[in-house]
């Protein structure tokens, strides 16, 4: 009998029906795809359908069903907590897709339940694997850049994200959607935890389609070193952006410098209009960490500590979006 961990992934949307593929498709060494949930009953008979495993409308039917080790869950932003508490009574390993959560509260419930279960949890910041932050990672250890000082990072999305593809973003912002990864990377790369911050956004474009919220938000970031931190996200791009992304990430150290624009891991193609199509998909290696993380094999995590960190920030941003003040983390 094969040793792969068996996953269920919960919540059969981009990111779930994505990996699900990615994981019936044998991309995922050590890894199987055991079932499909979703609240949306068309939503999950599709993924399954497409990968052969079977459906489920509720976590408890699946468990019992599917019997898997793992569990991946990429419900939205705000509906992470349930499914999490659910799955680590169950006693699974958990995979959640970041933000860990929109509320301090939210955090802190997951961060007790996967330690009470006694289960194996890491969330979802890919971008640790996105090959341009592994060498960032393995030059901030190699000490070529010293004591991180300043960064300086923008991720953007086209309106199309906000407006057509996802159906809740009302129901969050750019920054827990967007900003989250860039928080998570200073996190990770500075070693630093951030003390106060000011955010400042605006409103309108978005509003205008029926959407309530931010256009953008800039915050800044002080950290317990004294370094500083800029990050911008906006949900307003032209849809015609090329890449359908715009990530730059700049830090200064007292030793060195880096500075990763992920537009150039695309290759260019211009015919009769331009396309930037992906040339590095870096999902199965993460997923395979998370795989080899179960077994105490892995080198990269994320915690729930640290996301719970992040979503710490996050809710310090947002409260100075609406007060105006520099807010303590
Ligand atoms: N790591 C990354 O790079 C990355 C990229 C994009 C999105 N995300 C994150 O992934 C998560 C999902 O985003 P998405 O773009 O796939 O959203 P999506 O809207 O495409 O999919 C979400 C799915 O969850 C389902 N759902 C809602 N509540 C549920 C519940 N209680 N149980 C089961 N299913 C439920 C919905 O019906 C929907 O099919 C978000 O938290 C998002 O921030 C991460």
């Amino acid at each position: 009998m094969s040793n792969d961990k068996r996953f269920l992934v919960v919540g059969a949307g981009t990111m779930g029906g994505g990996y699900a593929r990615m994981l019936a498709a044998g991309r995922v060494p050590g890894a199987a795809l055991a079932g499909v949930v979703d609240v949306d009953g068309a939503r999950a008979l599709e993924v399954a359908g497409e990968t052969g495993v079977p459906a489920f409308g509720d976590i408890a039917h699946a468990v019992a069903d599917t019997e898997p080790d793992a569990a991946y869950v990429a419900t939205p932003d705000a509906l992470h907590r349930k499914p999490v508490q659910q799955l680590a009574e169950a006693g699974l390993a958990i995979l959640v897709e970041k933000p860990l959560a929109t509320t301090i509260e939210d955090g802190q419930a997951m961060v007790d339940a996967v330690r009470a279960a006694g289960v194996y949890a890491e969330v979802n910041y890919s971008n640790r694997w996105n090959p341009p932050f592994v060498e960032a990672s393995r030059t901030v250890d190699n000490g070529e850049l010293g004591e991180i000082r300043s960064f300086n990072v923008r991720l953007n999305n086209p309106i199309g994200s906000p407006r057509a593809r996802l159906t809740w973003s009302s129901g969050t912002t750019p920054a827990w959607f967007l900003m989250s990864h860039c928080l998570d990377l200073a996190l990770w790369l500075g070693g630093q935890r951030a003390v106060r911050v000011y955010a400042s956004g605006g409103r309108g474009e978005l509003a205008g389609h029926g959407i309530d919220t931010p256009d953008w938000i800039h915050a800044t970031v002080k950290y317990a070193n004294g370094g500083d931190g800029v990050f911008e996200s906006l949900w307003i791009l032209p849809d015609t952006w090329p890449g359908g992304a715009e990530f730059n990430f700049r830090a200064i150290g007292t030793r060195g410098a880096l500075d990763v624009d992920t537009s150039y891991q695309n290759i260019s193609v211009v015919t009769d209009r331009h396309r930037y199509p992906g040339t590095l998909n870096w999902a199965p290696q993460r997923l395979a960490a998370f795989v080899r993380s179960m077994d105490g094999l892995g080198r990269t995590r994320v915690t729930f500590e640290e996301g719970l960190e992040v979503t710490r920030i996050l809710v310090a941003i947002h409260r100075s979006l609406e007060s105006g003040n520099v807010e303590m983390v």
